[in-house]
């Protein structure tokens, strides 16, 4: 059996549908290039998604996978602290996702809040697919299958981790009962030792009796904290809790940046399909021209009118970008209408292309050297699959499917 220490395994994806924004970057992409040196990461170019929605129109997807391994590579993610990899180069994905259909309902699918407002969205595409419906469950296998216990998102995916958790659960619920479960998880109760013993049962009940939901926090912690304890042992003690098996799939925890939601040009969340954003590869020109077209205070009619920041779409790319000297001069200047809004914007613009120009200078460099992106996600498919075979050597003998 390979157990694997889940709080330390690191998953997200994106979807290759057209060319990342400042919103990627700064709202996952900068996470997860901090992540890779402390956390056991795997980072998935998920091209079955993007089939959900551009199913039609399939001739630029290996460009856009292309330019998505570039453009990580450019912002820092190295394949020597990171397994990156594109997502049907394993299809252990699509043997999840089959196996985990059987056992979700369908109205999970259908609640799941993108799924109706993805199809207005998209509205002139046909969206009634047996694909886009099960989209949320392929996202759960993507993450099951590593057993990932983090995944650093931007805060719209907080619905599907949701969804990725009760359908861990379910899974757990269903198919986590190992022979002798119970015999065993006593076993590894009494290996805590009296104190710690006597606070898990103690805990154990509290949850179970009452529904005491903190006791069932508080021993999760415990068992986090415990150094002396198998990860097998580990994995009962959590199952055990809840009073099902053991934990074959443990649940995931959505993790946050602190841009979880980047506000686009227009102040709404920065989104390819909403027109509204600045892409890591746009020119000098492009940034200068699109942050001049800003709309601004919709009360600042005239330049003397004193405006406020809070309503202006400027001000959070303000907030992420300029100094906090820059910051309380916009500040002062807007309220006061000491400053206009074309001067307001400029050392946004300046600080906008000095971010982008490294980028773009890297990813130049990999536009070059296209054997070694290859060789980069041909290497991270190959580690993913070993990762991804053995959760599915124990998924298969907990369906009772290893048959010989
Ligand atoms: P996708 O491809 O739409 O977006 C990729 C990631 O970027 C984040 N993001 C943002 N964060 C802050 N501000 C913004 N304006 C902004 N726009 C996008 C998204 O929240 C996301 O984290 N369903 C996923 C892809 C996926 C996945 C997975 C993610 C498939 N399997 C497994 C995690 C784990 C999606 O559509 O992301």
């Amino acid at each position: 059996m390979n157990l694997v220490d889940s709080e330390r395994r690191v998953l997200s994806g994106m979807r290759p549908s057209g060319q990342m924004h400042i919103g990627h970057y700064h709202g996952v992409l900068k996470n997860w290039v901090k992540l890779q040196h402390s956390y056991d990461c795997f980072f998935c170019i998920v091209d079955w998604h993007a089939l959900t929605t551009d199913y039609e129109d399939v001739s630029l997807l290996s460009k856009h996978v292309q330019d998505m391994a570039i453009d990580w590579l450019a912002c820092g993610l190295s394949p020597s602290s990171a397994t990156l990899f594109i997502q049907s180069q394993v299809p252990e994905h699509a043997e999840l996702h089959v196996l985990l259909s059987m056992l979700c309902p369908l109205s999970w699918l259908e609640r799941v809040p993108s799924y109706k407002e993805s199809q207005e969205q998209h509205q002139g595409r046909d969206l009634g697919t047996y694909g886009f419906l099960g989209y949320p469950l392929l996202q759960a296998a993507d993450i099951l299958l590593y057993r990932a216990g983090i995944v650093p998102v931007g805060s719209d995916q907080l619905a599907h981790i949701e969804f990725v958790r009760d359908v861990a659960r379910r899974f757990n619920h269903l198919y986590g009962r190992e022979p002798g479960f119970e015999v065993k998880a006593e076993a590894a109760i009494r290996k805590l030792g009296k104190k710690n013993s006597k606070l898990y049962n103690s805990l154990r009940q509290a949850y179970q009796e009452q529904g005491d939901s903190e006791a069932l926090d508080t021993a999760r912690a415990l068992l986090k904290e415990l150094q002396n304890i198998t990860l097998g042992d580990k994995e009962r003690l959590l199952g055990y809790l809840e009073g099902g098996g053991k934990l074959v799939l443990p649940e995931p925890q959505a993790m946050f940046s602190e841009s979880p939601r980047l506000t686009g040009l227009d102040g709404g969340k920065m989104s390819k399909s909403h027109n509204n954003a600045i892409y890591l590869r746009d020119t000098q020109e492009q940034v200068e021209e699109k942050i001049k077209r800003m709309p601004t205070d919709p009360a600042r009619v005239h330049r003397n009118d004193p405006g406020e920041p809070a309503r202006c779409p400027v001000w959070p790319l303000h907030k992420l970008y300029s100094s906090e000297t820059t910051c309380d001069w916009v500040q002062q200047g807007c309220t006061s209408a000491g400053i206009g809004c074309v001067e307001c914007k400029q050392p946004l613009i300046e600080s906008v292309q000095q971010d982008l120009q490294p980028i773009q200078l890297r990813a130049a460099e990999y536009e070059d050297n296209l054997d070694v992106v290859r060789g980069i996600l041909a290497s991270g498919a190959e580690r993913a699959r070993d990762e991804a075979r053995d959760t599915l050597v124990e998924v298969r003998q907990a369906l009772g499917m290893n048959y010989r």
